[in-house]
């Protein structure tokens, strides 16, 4: 039997080392047990698997490091996913060695996303990054060795220290290495992290500077040729895209509101007007799926309001227009007309005649706040 859900996330939640300003579910260490994660989580996908349609158009295995997932245990994982046209892997630059290359290539593996974070040594430190500039450089050129020929990297920007100059000097080595995809983050100081608590009087400097920051980073990347296709994502496009859409396509399928199954610890999975999230606890989603049960989860319905405007936050991030029919229920007329007015957002009737919103680029870099203002 098969299911309608086109879309996989894999949440392999191992890292060497926790750094400071990270909030995602992970787990330091522990090598001894990584396979065994990975054959509970397995388990987890065999359970889920009739919900999945056959194919499935993406596969994403987010971290966590899942390149410093134990080689055996990642080669089992993926070899037991099921294949797609699109399959990415977070890497950490440090764990890109030939050896890992080979592995993801030999896997199915079709496009390696790698957190760079920054090239300036000075805020690597500051970030507490094991990989230094030269080993997102090295870790490039391996990936384009085993030829690979979809790569992205991420960048965050407002780092404590940082300079504009500081900035450009990252876009720029970040450009000089050509990767087909760019995201590049705000630094969001989550709550109750130590590096919130350290850095708390220079993050509310940075927090000033961000809008600058934001218009510095769309003008260099869209003059270096990338298309600015989502708030924080950049793609190559036209000749240098070789005819590829190379927009992260997993994403692209959240941003369209698709439902997708996610599976591993603090997955979350949305499956019609159900939202399921995973505990975050390694030891009681282990000692559950060994015993034969479903992990422990929270579970949200969505009411179609509520999906509605999940949709109209999400399709706004896009540069594409976001049909009307469908979400109306959630758009403020009246806020939309003042929006309109103000030049923040363009609504026009697309080649069927339909209603369509796209945010133009001044809406796009106020961003979120254009659309919490024309929510109904
Ligand atoms: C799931 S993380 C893990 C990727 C990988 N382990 C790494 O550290 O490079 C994916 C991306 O989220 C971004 N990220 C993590 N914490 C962030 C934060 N506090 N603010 C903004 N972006 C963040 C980073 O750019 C990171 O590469
Ligand atoms: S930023 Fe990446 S490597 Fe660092 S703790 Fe978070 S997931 Fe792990």
């Amino acid at each position: 039997m098969t299911g309608d859900v086109r879309h996989l996330y894999v949440h392999l939640p191992f890292c060497a080392h926790r750094c400071g300003y990270c909030d995602f579910v992970t787990v330091v260490g522990r090598s001894g047990q990584h396979g065994a994660y990975v054959d509970v989580l397995l388990c987890e996908l065999e359970r889920e698997r009739a919900v999945l349609a056959d194919p499935v158009e993406t596969v994403f295995v987010g971290g966590g490091t899942p390149s410093f997932t134990e080689p055996e245990a990642l080669r089992r994982l993926l070899a037991a996913l099921p294949p797609a046209l699109e399959v990415t892997v977070e890497a950490n630059p440090e764990t890109v060695t030939p050896a890992l290359a080979t592995l993801l290539r030999e896997s199915g593996v079709t496009r390696v996303s790698l957190g760079a974070q920054t090239f300036t040594p000075r805020l690597l430190e500051v970030l507490e990054r094991v990989a230094s500039p030269d080993d997102v450089r090295g870790a490039v050129h391996t990936l384009r060795d085993a030829s690979f020929d979809n790569v992205s990297l991420d960048l965050v920007y407002g780092i404590p220290g940082q300079e504009p100059s500081d900035l450009d000097h990252d876009l720029a080595e970040a450009l000089a290495l050509a990767p087909e995809h760019l995201s590049l983050y705000e630094l969001e100081a989550k709550r109750g992290t130590r590096f919130t608590h350290a850095w708390g009087a220079e993050l509310e400097r940075q927090s000033e500077a961000m809008e600058g920051y934001f218009e510095r980073v769309v003008a260099t990347l869209t003059a270096a040729g990338y298309r600015w296709y989502e708030t924080a994502n950049f793609c190559l496009t036209g000749g240098r895209a070789g005819g590829r859409d190379l927009r992260a396509q997993h994403n692209l399928g959240y941003w369209h509101g698709s439902d997708y199954l996610g599976v591993g610890i603090g997955a979350v999975s949305t499956l019609g007007g159900l939202r399921r999230r995973n505990g975050a606890s390694i030891a009681r989603y282990v000692a559950a799926l060994a015993a034969g049960a479903d992990p422990p989860r929270e579970l949200e319905r969505l009411d179609p309001l509520t999906k509605a405007q999940e949709r109209v936050m999400l399709g706004l991030r896009l540069d594409e227009p976001l049909a009307v029919r469908g979400v109306a229920a959630a758009v403020d007329r009246a806020a939309l007309a003042r929006m309109v007015q103000g030049g923040l957002v363009v609504a026009q009737a697309d080649a069927s005649g339909q209603e369509t919103l796209v945010l133009t680029p001044r809406g796009r870099f106020l961003g979120g706040g254009v659309t919490a203002e024309l929510l109904a």
